[in-house]
């Protein structure tokens, strides 16, 4: 049986992964989070990560998660919008839904690492 990054392929991963980088930058909300950050590099982990979830050989060589999103204040509203970005980018570029379904069960895995805790309590 084919894995999940064999049915979907790395050059199609980096797609959902400009896709949705567009996406979240055009939105009010999310784009002062970016502000002065290395976009290339922040993709270049993004597609690694992306890659390794789906059963790839990639590495994830970034920031652990936690680490790299600790005291942005990042809400749970604002986390649920990237992870709906993400499911839209891969659907948009033909995921089916055993794969939307797999990276949308790790994303809630990781929702702790990325929500900053106080911004939650606040809400
Ligand atoms: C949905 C789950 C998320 C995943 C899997 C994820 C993944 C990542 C990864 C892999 C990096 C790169 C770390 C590095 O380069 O070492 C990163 C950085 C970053 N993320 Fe996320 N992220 C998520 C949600 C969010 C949300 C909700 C926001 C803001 C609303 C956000 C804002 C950022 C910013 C601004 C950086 C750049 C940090 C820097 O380079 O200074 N992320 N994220």
């Amino acid at each position: 049986m084919a894995s999940y990054y064999e049915k979907v392929g790395a050059s199609t991963v980096r797609e959902v992964v400009d896709d949705f980088y567009a996406v979240a930058l055009d939105d009010p909300d999310l784009k002062p989070y970016f502000e002065g950050v290395d976009l290339p590099r922040l993709k270049r982990h993004m597609v690694m990560l992306l890659c390794s979830v789906l059963g790839g050989p990639e590495v994830y060589e970034g920031q652990d998660l936690a680490d790299a999103h600790r005291g942005m204040g990042i809400t749970g509203e604002h986390y649920e919008l990237v992870g709906d970005m993400v499911v839209t980018a891969l659907r948009k570029h033909g995921a089916d839904e055993e794969v939307v379904r797999h990276v949308a069960t790790v994303l809630s895995q990781v929702r702790g690492a990325v929500v900053e805790q106080s911004a939650e309590a606040a809400r």
